[in-house]
């Protein structure tokens, strides 16, 4: 299925690239080309923390798995079973690598697998697994129940991960996940320098975020999307807060991360492989440089981009995250090793959410902090967004541009009983996951929000 996918990607983009005389055709191929560089392979191949299970409880998670499927990967190949893991989890593989290692985890030379930055941030769209797309399918909640249930069975010990996830909730929907919240409570033990210290939990709001396109790191002045931090490689070592890591292992490792900082500087958004009416996209340009680029910026030549937070009482998006984050944790986090000890400033209270790059807005579906809207036509429709929508593996929605999705008005009574088939399902009424809000295109003429639709295809 995978070559005859590519083959007709391939052909959809050279299409693409003869409907656009304005490119050459190297730049409307997707940026398969950039899975390189120091950064990068820092990420993948170097892990910064204990492993999190060994080969064989990954070669034996389907024992743990429903029927019928468990049967069917009881027949299969370890080839068949390893891609049927590989779906289910949301993992990847680099594009022509046959080693059977994901992207998500680094697999080390004893066996040992340990989960990655890119866990979250690595991802593909439409089938293709492109450099920055945000890991839209990441399963962790259903992947750690499985890998504990399946040590169980193989009498393995737990470790750190095993237990903190039994406890700590890692995200109710693939796809998202309670990040923000696994890096308070880090935060929450260790001092300004980083040593470890026993402190007491702090009061947490778990909820999910949708991690968002890498790609647009170049053009940021700030991170996170209150924008609350200033953007360097430090912010970036967060992840590493595991108590196993001290402070003389952040100051070790900073060469390393600031290659990943170039890396992620260096990644470019990948192009609409599909057909665009430029025509009805110029008038969308119109449209978009008087209604939305005081908040979003311009693009082409001579791009613009504010690095705008908007008030929350005027974006009007789900206000969940905004305060899951109190004034105390940035006030301490401004003051920390991260952010060089209050020189890179830190914004407290910040007050909204920063109006994103909308560069290659097609491929990081779905769309706003919390992943609440599936396609681009819903962020432009806000009555018509879906309460509860489940998207399918690789499907893309050319017309409304974005997932392809079922909608629904409650969660199958079925799968709401059990965690990993409700984990399918995203449920706009659950704390944190509403889909709300930013109400601005609603000003629009229906023939002007067709036109910018068409428009954001070319970002
Ligand atoms: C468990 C999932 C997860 C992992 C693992 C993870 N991130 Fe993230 N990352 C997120 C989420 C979710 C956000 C958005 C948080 C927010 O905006 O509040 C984010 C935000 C970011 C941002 C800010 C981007 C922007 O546009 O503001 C950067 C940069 C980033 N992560 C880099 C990394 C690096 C580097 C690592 C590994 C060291 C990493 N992340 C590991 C989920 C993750
Ligand atoms: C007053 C500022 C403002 C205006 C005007 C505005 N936006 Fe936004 N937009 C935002 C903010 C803030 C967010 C982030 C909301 C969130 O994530 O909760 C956002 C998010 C988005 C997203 C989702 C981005 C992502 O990565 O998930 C899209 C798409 C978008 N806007 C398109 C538009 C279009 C098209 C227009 C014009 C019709 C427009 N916006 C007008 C502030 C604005």
């Amino acid at each position: 299925m995978k070559p005859l996918f590519a083959v007709l990607f391939g052909l959809a983009l050279q299409v693409a690239a003869a409907a656009n005389d304005n490119c050459t055709p190297d730049e409307v191929q997707p940026a398969v080309n950039r899975f390189s560089g120091a950064g990068y392979d820092f990420l993948t191949k170097f892990s910064t923390m204990p492993p999190d299970w060994d080969q064989e409880v990954f070669d034996n998670l389907w024992q743990v798995w429903e029927e019928p499927v468990r049967s069917e990967a009881a027949q299969a190949t370890p080839e068949q079973r390893r891609e049927m893991a590989f779906s289910r989890y949301g993992l990847t593989s680099e594009p022509g690598d046959t080693s059977g290692k994901p992207q998500q985890y680094v697999v080390d030379a004893q066996g040992g697998w340990t989960m990655n930055c890119l866990s979250c941030h690595q991802g593909k769209v439409a089938g293709q697994v492109i450099p920055g797309v945000p890991n839209a399918h990441f399963a962790l909640q259903s992947l750690m129940e499985d890998v504990r249930n399946t040590k169980r069975i193989l009498g393995k010990r737990m470790v750190r991960m095993d237990m903190a996830s039994a406890i700590f909730p890692l995200g109710t929907t693939n796809g998202s996940t309670n990040a923000v919240m696994f890096g308070m409570a880090l935060m929450a033990n260790r001092d300004a320098k980083l040593n470890v210290r026993p402190g007491l939990p702090p009061a947490m709001t778990h909820h999910d975020h949708d991690a968002p396109a890498w790609w647009n790191f170049k053009k940021k002045t700030r991170l996170y999307s209150d924008g609350f931090s200033a953007k360097g490689h430090r912010p970036l070592m967060q992840f590493m807060l595991v108590p196993e890591n001290g402070p003389e292992v952040f100051a070790d490792r900073e060469d390393e991360f600031q290659e990943v900082y170039a890396w992620l500087e260096s990644l470019e958004a990948p192009k609409y492989p599909f057909a665009i009416d430029h025509k009805l996209a110029a008038k969308g340009e119109v449209v978009f440089s008087n209604h939305c680029a005081e908040c979003h910026g311009t693009y082409g030549k001579d791009e613009t981009y504010p690095n705008k937070i908007v008030p929350i009482d005027v974006v009007g998006t789900d206000p969940v995250r905004l305060g899951a984050l109190s004034p105390e944790h940035r006030h301490a986090y401004g003051q920390s090793w991260f952010a060089h000890f209050g020189e890179h400033p830190t914004i407290d209270d910040p007050g909204g959410y920063v109006a994103p790059p909308l560069d290659g807005i097609w491929a990081s579906a779905p769309y706003f902090h919390n992943g609440s809207v599936p396609t681009l036509w819903h962020v432009m429709n806000s009555s018509e967004r879906p309460g509860i929508w489940r998207r399918t593996e690789d499907g893309y929605d050319q017309e409304k541009v974005g997932l392809e999705v079922a909608t629904f008005d409650e969660v199958p009574a079925e799968a709401a009983k059990i965690g990993r088939e409700r984990r399918k399902y995203f449920d706009t009424s659950k704390n944190g996951k509403s889909a709300a809000g930013h109400t601005f295109p609603d000003a629009l003429e229906e023939a002007e929000k067709h036109a910018v639709l068409e428009y954001l295809k070319t970002l």
